[in-house]
C-alpha cells in the first residue's frame, strides 16, 4: 500500500460520521453497530488486513489500541515520546465515528529496558510521573477512559492485602498506584480512570483469592480518596472453567454501590483446553461469555463491552495459548473469515444493535 492508499483506507473504511469531539458519546451510530461494544486491535493488523477495519466499523462503537499506548511503543527512549502509531488508531476511530479508550499507563509488564536500568527511586518516580502526565495530557479530551493501573494483583494472592511485585512497587512502594491515578487526574480531569484486572471471574480457589485482593485494593484506594472511577474486568475467560456467576454478580453489585462504573475491557474465551469440535467449542465459548455478561449486567448497566480482538484471525490467544492439537483457536465473536459466531449473538444480546 502507498502511504496515500493507507491513509484513505484508515480514514475511509466506513461511512464517515459525525464531526466533533471523538469523546462525544451519544452520536447516532450507523445501523448494525452494537451500542457500547468495541474491540482491541493493533495498527499492523489494521493496515495489513482491510477486512479488520471493515468489521470494526460494522460492529463497534469504540476501540482500544492493543499495543500502541503501552510504554514500549510510546517510549523508544528516555527522551522520546512517539505518538504516531496510537494517533493513527485514534484517526481511524474518529473518522469512523468510534470512541477510543486508553490502555495502559502503569503495568508490571512491558516496561522498557531503559526504564528498568534506572536504579535510583527518585529518578524512577520522575520518569513515571512524567510519562503519565505527558501521555494523558496529550490525549486530553479525546479518550473516554484510561486503564491507569493494569493487573496490580498477583496470580497466587494468599491474603487480601497482597499486591503484585513489580519494578514500580520496588522503586516507589505501594504508593505507585495512588500516584498513577492522581497524576492522570491532574492531566485530564474529565477522563474516566480505571483499574483493570484479570482472572477474577471464574470458579477456582486462586481466582476467588485474587478477586478478594482486588476488592481490598479498590476499597483502600477509595478510602484514600484516590480518583478512581471505573473497574475494568478483563474477562479473558478460561473456556474450561465455569464463571462464578453468583460471586461475580455480588462483587459487581458492591462495586456499583461504591459509586464505581464496571467495564468489560478485554473479553475473549481461551479455548486451548476445550474439545476440538467446532460447534461444541463455539457453544461453550458463547456460554462463558453469556454467563460473565449476565452476572455483570445483573445489578446495573453494562455500557462498555470490549473484546480483545474481534476476529479469530487476529488474537493474542492464538499466539500465546495455542492448542496442543494444532487446531486454530476460536476465542472471539467473529471467525477467521469474519463470519459471526454464537459469541456475537451474546454481544448483540447485551449491546443492542443500533
Ligand atoms: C497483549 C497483546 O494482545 C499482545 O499482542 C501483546 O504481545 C501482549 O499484550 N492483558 C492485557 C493486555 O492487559 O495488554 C494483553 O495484551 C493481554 C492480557
Amino acid at each position: 500500500m502507498t502511504s496515500l492508499d493507507r491513509r484513505e483506507f484508515l480514514l475511509g473504511t466506513a461511512a464517515t460520521l459525525a464531526a466533533g469531539s471523538a469523546r462525544a458519546t451519544g452520536t447516532s451510530a450507523p445501523a448494525g453497530r452494537r451500542a457500547g461494544y468495541g474491540c482491541a486491535f493493533n495498527l499492523w493488523d489494521l493496515e495489513a488486513d482491510p477486512g479488520l477495519g471493515k468489521a470494526v466499523s460494522q460492529y463497534c462503537t469504540q476501540v482500544v489500541p492493543e499495543c500502541e499506548l503501552k510504554w514500549p511503543m510510546l517510549r523508544p527512549s528516555a527522551d522520546k515520546f512517539s505518538f504516531a502509531r496510537a494517533d493513527a488508531i485514534y484517526d481511524f476511530a474518529r473518522q469512523n465515528g468510534l470512541t477510543m479508550r486508553g490502555h495502559t499507563l502503569a503495568w508490571y509488564h512491558d516496561i522498557p529496558d531503559w526504564v528498568k536500568q534506572i536504579s535510583d527511586p527518585r529518578t524512577a518516580e520522575q520518569v513515571f510521573v512524567d510519562h503519565i502526565s505527558t501521555v494523558v495530557a496529550y490525549y486530553r479530551d479525546k479518550l473516554t477512559s484510561w486503564d491507569v493501573v493494569n493487573e496490580p494483583i498477583p496470580d497466587n494472592a494468599r491474603k487480601p492485602t497482597d499486591r503484585r511485585d513489580s519494578y514500580w512497587s520496588k522503586m516507589l512502594g505501594d504508593r505507585w498506584i495512588p500516584l498513577a491515578f492522581r497524576t492522570a487526574a491532574d492531566a485530564d480531569p474529565s477522563v474516566k480512570l480505571a483499574i483493570n484486572e484479570y482472572d477474577v471471574e471464574s470458579v477456582k480457589e486462586s481466582f476467588l483469592a485474587k478477586r478478594a485482593a482486588f476488592r481490598n485494593l479498590i476499597q483502600t484506594l477509595l478510602d484514600q480518596g484516590v480518583p478512581l472511577h471505573s473497574v475494568g474486568l478483563q474477562c479473558h475467560l478460561h473456556g474450561e472453567l465455569e464463571v462464578d456467576t453468583d460471586g461475580l454478580a455480588s462483587f459487581v453489585s458492591e462495586l456499583r454501590s461504591w459509586g464505581l462504573e464496571v467495564l468489560v475491557t478485554e473479553l475473549d474465551v481461551i479455548d486451548n483446553q476445550l474439545p476440538g469440535d467446532v460447534t461444541l467449542r463455539d457453544a461453550i465459548v458463547a456460554r462463558r461469555a453469556n454467563d460473565v455478561l449476565s452476572a455483570i449486567a445483573a445489578s446495573g448497566p453494562l455500557d462498555s463491552i470490549l473484546s480483545w480482538g474481534i476476529t479469530d484471525r487476529h488474537s493474542w490467544v492464538s499466539q500465546q495459548l495455542p492448542r496442543a492439537d494444532k487446531l486454530p483457536n476460536r476465542p472471539l465473536p467473529l471467525d477467521a473469515n469474519f463470519q459471526p459466531k454464537p459469541f456475537m449473538d451474546v454481544i448483540t444480546k447485551f449491546a443492542k444493535v443500533a
